[in-house]
């Protein structure tokens, strides 16, 4: 497995022939969700394609001086599990190395980032697109893939594909969950045991709501209001959000006619997570 640290040696391991690359960026403290996206891109490469991985906590992303700061960042086990899993390149730069000092562009989304986590996290997808565009630019990537457990980063990721032209297929995978239902975070581990006991409310809260729609009910506020019940038995989480909004707009909506995603965000103590359920009308 090759390892590059810094744009300049990267340039250099993607030197001579081009293979097919199909990238997974991430910001490392890798679990298995990860590396199911890993073996989707193994798939999406082919045995002779390459398979690389990005690992940068991208500074420019968080709007909570705290959470970057306690971001877990497990290098050494990083590497270790992208060696066993076949990948070929692994990026993993320093801050310095990505950001100039006096760096002045930023790609910036102006719709889509207004609903739910970019409602209440400003800037952080501004961070996302111009760390994602860095990435897909620096490795020339012809595929990337990202999970569908953060719905709405997705939905900005394809539509900044799709507004900007850039020549990249996205490649989505299903959320993987632990055997509780937990969906799987590299934040669980900072959860204090007795809100990570608590943690698969969330799922259960959300695909409890699912009997509603199997007995005909279209309107979003029932769901809502039984999703927010469930929630808030929780002597401890804190609801960020709870919406219910179209699949591809990502607007708010109150009847549900087409993919509807309903989309949580909470917080145990200073830890946030989200998860959300797509219904089907
Ligand atoms: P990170 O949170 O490390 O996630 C990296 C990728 O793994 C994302 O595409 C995310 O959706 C996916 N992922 C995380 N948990 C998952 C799970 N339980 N099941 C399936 N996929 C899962 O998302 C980011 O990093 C960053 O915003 C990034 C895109 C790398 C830009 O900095």
């Amino acid at each position: 497995m090759r390892i590059a640290t810094t744009p300049a040696m990267l340039r250099q391991e993607l030197a001579g022939p081009r293979q097919r690359l199909v990238l997974v960026p991430t910001m490392g403290a890798l679990h298995d969700g990860h590396l199911a996206l890993v073996q989707r891109a193994r798939e999406a490469a082919g045995p002779a394609g390459w398979v690389a991985v990005s690992i940068f906590v991208n500074p420019i992303q968080f709007d909570r001086p705290g959470d970057l700061a306690n971001y877990p960042q497990p290098l050494t086990e990083d590497l270790e599990k992208c060696r066993a899993a076949g990948v070929d390149l692994v990026f993993c730069p320093d801050q310095t190395a990505m950001y100039l000092p006096d760096r002045s562009i930023t790609v910036t989304e102006s719709l889509l980032s207004r609903q739910l986590c970019g409602a209440t996290r400003p800037g952080h997808f501004d961070g996302v697109c111009t760390v994602v565009i860095k990435l897909f630019n620096l490795f020339q990537a012809d595929a990337a893939v990202f999970g569908e457990k953060d719905v709405q980063q997705l939905a900005i990721i394809r539509r900044m594909v799709r507004d900007l032209d850039l020549p990249v297929d996205i490649i989505a995978h299903p959320t993987i969950r632990e055997h509780d239902g937990l969906a799987m975070s590299s934040r669980n581990v900072r959860l204090l045991p007795e809100h990570r006991a608590d943690a698969p409310r969330i799922h259960r809260a959300l695909e409890a709501t699912r009997s509603l729609l199997r007995c005909g009910e279209r309107n979003a506020a029932p769901f809502l209001a039984a999703a927010r019940k469930h929630l808030e038995d929780s002597p401890f989480l804190r609801i960020d959000y709870l919406e219910m909004v179209d699949a591809e707009t990502l607007e708010p909506i109150g009847r549900i006619q087409r993919p509807a995603v309903m989309a949580t965000a909470v917080f145990y103590g200073e830890v946030r997570l989200i998860d959300h359920a797509t219904l089907l009308p």
